[in-house]
């Protein structure tokens, strides 16, 4: 993730939570926290198709099929953002505190979602881990998020504690959940395979 992407990751973050960051959260994020890790997902097929339609093709306004047209506005507001920017269909991030990976968010465009992709970004998520010499990685989770939960769990996160009333918009506990350690040879194996049958998923789509 780059600064230059953070208006699009804001886009997809408020579809896919309740409560957001502010976009200086982000900035912040990049420009002074050097134990974060950023990364975006990109659909290469909508950068390419994109860049084959004309500047002004490109600037008019998005056809909005919910609405008929006297209900929209008269000028337009709301432009087909850049390729490179609506190439973007999610994202995720961590942090390194000492030899903790600590995931901070995970979100897919709601396009986009049951296709393996977010846990194509765990995987990245967990490679970072590896590469940045962290031995665990966790997590908070929503105790209501069962989608993400199952997700944690396929990648061997356990339950290991809950944070009463963490999340300030509905008070909702969050669990606290963590990997064995990640350099184990059982955890190595087990993610191992796990990814192996991500990547045929994914190229087999
Ligand atoms: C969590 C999220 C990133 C999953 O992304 P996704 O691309 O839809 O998930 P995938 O297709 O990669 O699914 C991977 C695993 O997640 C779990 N999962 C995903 N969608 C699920 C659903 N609707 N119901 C139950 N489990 C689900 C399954 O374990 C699935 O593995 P499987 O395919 O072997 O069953 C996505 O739902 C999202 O962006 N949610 C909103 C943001 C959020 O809640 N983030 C987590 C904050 S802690």
């Amino acid at each position: 993730m780059t600064m230059s992407d953070v208006p699009r990751v804001i886009e997809i973050e408020r579809l896919a939570y309740p409560s957001t960051w502010p976009p200086s959260a982000y900035r912040k994020e990049l420009q002074d926290n050097r134990w974060a890790h950023y990364i975006v997902l990109r659909d290469k097929q909508i950068t390419e198709e994109r860049s084959v339609v004309p500047q002004q093709e490109a600037e008019k306004p998005r056809k909005n099929r919910l609405f008929p047209l006297s209900l929209l506005p008269s000028r337009p507001t709301i432009t087909v953002p850049a390729p490179e920017l609506a190439s973007i269909i999610g994202f995720a991030g961590l942090w390194l505190m000492v030899d903790e990976a600590h995931v901070t968010t995970i979100a897919m465009h709601p396009d986009y979602r049951r296709l393996g992709l977010g846990e194509f970004m765990l995987v990245s998520l967990i490679d970072i881990a590896y590469n940045i010499g962290a031995k665990w990685v966790t997590l908070e989770v929503r105790v209501s998020n069962y989608t993400a939960q199952n997700l944690y769990r396929k990648y061997g996160f356990r339950e290991a504690g809950l944070r009463h009333r963490y999340y300030s918009d509905n008070q909702e506990d969050a669990l606290i959940m963590w990997t064995d350690e990640i350099n184990s040879p059982s955890y190595k194996q087990k993610f191992q395979d796990l990814k192996a049958r991500l990547m045929q998923k994914l190229e087999a789509q």
